[in-house]
Protein backbone atom coordinates (compact mmCIF):
# COMPACT_ATOMS: atom_id res chain seq x y z
CA UNK A 1 0.00 0.00 0.00
CA UNK A 2 1.11 3.66 -0.95
CA UNK A 3 1.66 5.83 1.84
CA UNK A 4 0.89 8.99 0.14
CA UNK A 5 -1.96 10.84 1.41
CA UNK A 6 -4.83 11.52 -0.71
CA UNK A 7 -6.92 13.69 1.45
CA UNK A 8 -6.13 15.92 4.04
CA UNK A 9 -8.46 18.12 5.88
CA UNK A 10 -6.63 20.58 7.96
CA UNK A 11 -8.54 22.93 10.66
CA UNK A 12 -11.49 22.74 9.02
CA UNK A 13 -14.75 24.67 9.99
CA UNK A 14 -18.29 24.57 8.95
CA UNK A 15 -21.51 26.16 10.49
CA UNK A 16 -24.74 26.45 8.07
CA UNK A 17 -26.67 29.26 9.45
CA UNK A 18 -28.96 29.55 12.49
CA UNK A 19 -27.62 26.48 13.42
CA UNK A 20 -24.64 25.63 16.29
CA UNK A 21 -21.64 25.22 14.34
CA UNK A 22 -21.02 21.43 12.66
CA UNK A 23 -17.40 20.92 12.63
CA UNK A 24 -15.25 23.36 14.89
CA UNK A 25 -11.62 21.38 13.84
CA UNK A 26 -11.79 18.58 11.71
CA UNK A 27 -8.14 17.22 10.76
CA UNK A 28 -8.18 14.42 8.96
CA UNK A 29 -5.63 12.14 6.53
CA UNK A 30 -6.26 9.30 4.43
CA UNK A 31 -4.04 7.70 2.33
CA UNK A 32 -3.74 6.58 -1.22
CA UNK A 33 -4.89 3.13 -1.17
CA UNK A 34 -7.00 2.76 2.57
CA UNK A 35 -10.55 1.53 3.19
CA UNK A 36 -11.95 3.92 6.04
CA UNK A 37 -14.70 3.68 7.84
CA UNK A 38 -16.77 7.17 8.69
CA UNK A 39 -19.80 6.68 11.50
CA UNK A 40 -21.49 8.88 13.54
CA UNK A 41 -24.58 9.36 14.64
CA UNK A 42 -27.47 10.94 11.96
CA UNK A 43 -26.54 14.56 11.84
CA UNK A 44 -22.98 14.25 13.19
CA UNK A 45 -22.08 15.43 9.82
CA UNK A 46 -21.15 12.60 7.58
CA UNK A 47 -22.50 13.69 4.49
CA UNK A 48 -21.74 17.18 4.49
CA UNK A 49 -17.81 15.77 5.29
CA UNK A 50 -18.29 13.64 2.07
CA UNK A 51 -20.03 16.93 0.02
CA UNK A 52 -16.93 19.51 1.56
CA UNK A 53 -14.51 16.88 -0.48
CA UNK A 54 -16.78 16.84 -3.26
CA UNK A 55 -16.48 20.68 -3.82
CA UNK A 56 -20.46 21.01 -2.77
CA UNK A 57 -19.88 22.91 0.63
CA UNK A 58 -17.75 25.20 1.18
CA UNK A 59 -15.84 25.41 4.93
CA UNK A 60 -15.81 28.67 7.22
CA UNK A 61 -12.20 27.89 7.34
CA UNK A 62 -9.75 25.12 7.17
CA UNK A 63 -7.65 23.51 4.10
CA UNK A 64 -9.05 20.51 2.03
CA UNK A 65 -6.86 19.08 -0.03
CA UNK A 66 -7.54 16.37 -2.42
CA UNK A 67 -4.31 14.17 -4.44
CA UNK A 68 -2.56 17.63 -4.16
CA UNK A 69 -4.87 20.31 -4.61
CA UNK A 70 -7.01 22.41 -2.73
CA UNK A 71 -10.67 21.71 -3.31
CA UNK A 72 -11.63 25.12 -1.43
CA UNK A 73 -9.81 27.27 -4.54
CA UNK A 74 -10.51 25.14 -7.58
CA UNK A 75 -13.09 26.45 -9.88
CA UNK A 76 -14.82 26.06 -13.42
CA UNK A 77 -13.19 23.07 -15.34
CA UNK A 78 -10.73 21.91 -12.62
CA UNK A 79 -13.58 21.52 -9.92
CA UNK A 80 -15.58 19.23 -12.61
CA UNK A 81 -12.61 17.42 -13.09
CA UNK A 82 -12.51 17.02 -9.73
CA UNK A 83 -15.71 15.38 -8.95
CA UNK A 84 -15.37 13.22 -11.80
CA UNK A 85 -12.14 11.86 -10.20
CA UNK A 86 -14.73 10.54 -7.47
CA UNK A 87 -17.23 8.02 -7.63
CA UNK A 88 -19.71 8.38 -5.39
CA UNK A 89 -22.13 6.18 -3.85
CA UNK A 90 -25.42 7.26 -2.06
CA UNK A 91 -28.43 5.25 0.51
CA UNK A 92 -30.95 5.54 -2.10
CA UNK A 93 -29.24 4.98 -5.35
CA UNK A 94 -29.47 8.04 -7.52
CA UNK A 95 -29.97 5.67 -10.51
CA UNK A 96 -32.44 6.48 -13.72
CA UNK A 97 -34.94 3.98 -13.27
CA UNK A 98 -36.90 4.00 -16.60
CA UNK A 99 -33.19 3.34 -18.06
CA UNK A 100 -31.40 -0.15 -17.90
CA UNK A 101 -28.76 -1.20 -16.07
CA UNK A 102 -26.66 -0.59 -17.97
CA UNK A 103 -27.66 2.71 -19.84
CA UNK A 104 -26.63 3.64 -15.81
CA UNK A 105 -23.44 2.24 -15.75
CA UNK A 106 -22.02 3.76 -18.70
CA UNK A 107 -23.05 7.54 -17.92
CA UNK A 108 -19.87 8.40 -16.60
CA UNK A 109 -17.84 7.30 -19.81
CA UNK A 110 -19.69 9.24 -22.23
CA UNK A 111 -19.52 12.23 -19.88
CA UNK A 112 -15.83 11.71 -20.30
CA UNK A 113 -16.31 11.16 -24.28
CA UNK A 114 -14.92 7.88 -24.11
CA UNK A 115 -14.99 5.33 -27.39
CA UNK A 116 -17.67 2.74 -28.09
CA UNK A 117 -15.75 0.25 -28.14
CA UNK A 118 -13.52 1.55 -24.76
CA UNK A 119 -16.92 2.25 -23.21
CA UNK A 120 -18.20 -1.68 -23.70
CA UNK A 121 -14.93 -3.01 -22.91
CA UNK A 122 -14.89 -1.50 -19.48
CA UNK A 123 -18.67 -2.04 -18.60
CA UNK A 124 -18.10 -5.86 -19.55
CA UNK A 125 -14.93 -5.65 -16.85
CA UNK A 126 -16.81 -4.05 -13.91
CA UNK A 127 -20.24 -5.93 -14.69
CA UNK A 128 -18.04 -8.97 -14.91
CA UNK A 129 -16.25 -8.37 -11.12
CA UNK A 130 -19.18 -7.40 -9.43
CA UNK A 131 -21.37 -10.66 -10.70
CA UNK A 132 -23.97 -8.62 -12.55
CA UNK A 133 -24.15 -9.16 -16.23
CA UNK A 134 -26.92 -11.42 -16.39
CA UNK A 135 -29.42 -8.02 -15.19
CA UNK A 136 -27.49 -5.93 -17.52
CA UNK A 137 -30.50 -5.45 -20.38
CA UNK A 138 -33.05 -4.75 -17.46
CA UNK A 139 -34.69 -1.77 -16.51
CA UNK A 140 -33.26 -0.32 -13.44
CA UNK A 141 -36.89 0.04 -11.95
CA UNK A 142 -37.39 -3.78 -11.87
CA UNK A 143 -34.58 -4.59 -9.92
CA UNK A 144 -34.12 -5.34 -6.08
CA UNK A 145 -32.83 -2.64 -3.76
CA UNK A 146 -29.57 -4.46 -3.84
CA UNK A 147 -29.90 -5.39 -7.33
CA UNK A 148 -29.97 -1.54 -7.97
CA UNK A 149 -26.90 -0.23 -5.60
CA UNK A 150 -24.44 -3.41 -7.32
CA UNK A 151 -25.63 -0.98 -10.32
CA UNK A 152 -24.60 2.00 -8.11
CA UNK A 153 -21.30 0.81 -7.70
CA UNK A 154 -20.79 -0.48 -11.20
CA UNK A 155 -21.20 3.44 -12.22
CA UNK A 156 -19.30 4.65 -9.67
CA UNK A 157 -16.28 2.40 -10.44
CA UNK A 158 -16.98 2.14 -13.92
CA UNK A 159 -14.07 4.59 -14.67
CA UNK A 160 -11.67 3.67 -12.35
CA UNK A 161 -11.78 6.57 -9.85
CA UNK A 162 -9.47 7.71 -7.34
CA UNK A 163 -11.81 7.18 -4.87
CA UNK A 164 -15.14 5.88 -4.07
CA UNK A 165 -17.34 7.80 -1.74
CA UNK A 166 -20.35 5.73 -0.39
CA UNK A 167 -22.89 7.45 1.67
CA UNK A 168 -24.97 5.19 4.03
CA UNK A 169 -24.60 2.20 1.16
CA UNK A 170 -26.69 -0.33 3.09
CA UNK A 171 -29.48 1.71 4.95
CA UNK A 172 -31.71 0.08 2.92
CA UNK A 173 -30.69 -3.34 2.61
CA UNK A 174 -30.89 -6.61 4.55
CA UNK A 175 -28.03 -7.80 6.35
CA UNK A 176 -27.20 -10.61 3.62
CA UNK A 177 -27.33 -7.84 0.53
CA UNK A 178 -25.23 -5.33 2.71
CA UNK A 179 -22.43 -8.16 3.13
CA UNK A 180 -22.69 -8.37 -0.46
CA UNK A 181 -22.43 -4.62 -0.96
CA UNK A 182 -19.04 -4.71 1.35
CA UNK A 183 -17.80 -6.78 -0.38
CA UNK A 184 -17.96 -5.42 -3.57
CA UNK A 185 -16.58 -2.29 -2.27
CA UNK A 186 -13.60 -4.48 -0.50
CA UNK A 187 -12.57 -5.78 -4.23
CA UNK A 188 -12.55 -2.40 -5.66
CA UNK A 189 -10.26 -1.48 -2.28
CA UNK A 190 -8.43 -4.39 -3.25
CA UNK A 191 -7.85 -3.41 -6.83
CA UNK A 192 -6.39 0.41 -5.68
CA UNK A 193 -9.20 2.60 -5.39
CA UNK A 194 -9.09 4.23 -1.95
CA UNK A 195 -12.73 3.95 -0.46
CA UNK A 196 -14.44 5.81 2.38
CA UNK A 197 -18.05 4.26 3.61
CA UNK A 198 -20.08 6.36 5.79
CA UNK A 199 -21.89 4.11 7.63
CA UNK A 200 -23.91 3.91 10.91
CA UNK A 201 -24.39 0.16 10.59
CA UNK A 202 -22.78 -1.27 13.71
CA UNK A 203 -22.76 -5.11 12.38
CA UNK A 204 -20.75 -3.58 9.29
CA UNK A 205 -18.23 -1.46 11.75
CA UNK A 206 -17.91 -4.79 14.06
CA UNK A 207 -17.88 -7.39 11.39
CA UNK A 208 -14.70 -6.09 9.53
CA UNK A 209 -11.51 -4.81 11.19
CA UNK A 210 -11.18 -1.57 8.82
CA UNK A 211 -9.77 2.03 10.17
CA UNK A 212 -12.39 3.60 12.15
CA UNK A 213 -13.06 7.59 12.00
CA UNK A 214 -16.07 8.96 14.53
CA UNK A 215 -17.23 12.44 14.47
CA UNK A 216 -18.21 13.27 17.47
CA UNK A 217 -19.56 16.75 18.84
CA UNK A 218 -18.08 18.59 16.09
CA UNK A 219 -14.73 16.31 16.29
CA UNK A 220 -12.93 13.71 14.38
CA UNK A 221 -11.92 10.86 16.76
CA UNK A 222 -10.39 7.85 15.75
CA UNK A 223 -11.32 4.52 16.83
CA UNK A 224 -9.67 1.33 16.20
N1 LIG B 1 -27.41 22.72 3.37
C1 LIG B 1 -27.66 22.68 4.68
N2 LIG B 1 -28.25 23.74 5.29
C2 LIG B 1 -28.47 23.73 6.62
N3 LIG B 1 -28.14 22.72 7.44
C3 LIG B 1 -27.54 21.66 6.90
C4 LIG B 1 -27.26 21.57 5.49
N4 LIG B 1 -26.65 20.39 5.24
C5 LIG B 1 -26.55 19.76 6.43
N5 LIG B 1 -27.08 20.51 7.41
C6 LIG B 1 -27.13 20.15 8.83
O1 LIG B 1 -25.86 19.69 9.23
C7 LIG B 1 -25.98 18.61 10.14
C8 LIG B 1 -25.24 17.41 9.62
O2 LIG B 1 -25.94 16.86 8.52
P1 LIG B 1 -25.37 15.64 7.68
O3 LIG B 1 -24.03 16.00 7.16
O4 LIG B 1 -26.41 15.30 6.69
O5 LIG B 1 -25.22 14.52 8.79
P2 LIG B 1 -25.16 12.91 8.65
O6 LIG B 1 -24.88 12.61 7.22
O7 LIG B 1 -24.07 12.48 9.58
O8 LIG B 1 -26.49 12.40 9.09
C9 LIG B 1 -27.46 18.40 10.35
O9 LIG B 1 -27.86 19.12 11.50
C10 LIG B 1 -28.07 19.01 9.12
O10 LIG B 1 -29.37 19.48 9.36
MG1 LIG C 1 -25.90 11.50 5.84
Amino acid sequence: MSIKPLITFRKVKKSFLGKEPLFSDINLEISEGEFIFLTGVSGAGKSTLFRLLLGLEKPDDGSIKFNGSEVTSLVGKEMLQHRRSIGMIFQDYKLLEKRTAEDNIAIPLQIKGISRSVKSAKIKDITHKLKISQILKQQVRSLSGGEQQLIAIARAAVHSPTLILADEPTANLDPRMATRIFDMLTLLNEEGMTVVVATHDINLLKAHKKRILLLKQSALIEVH
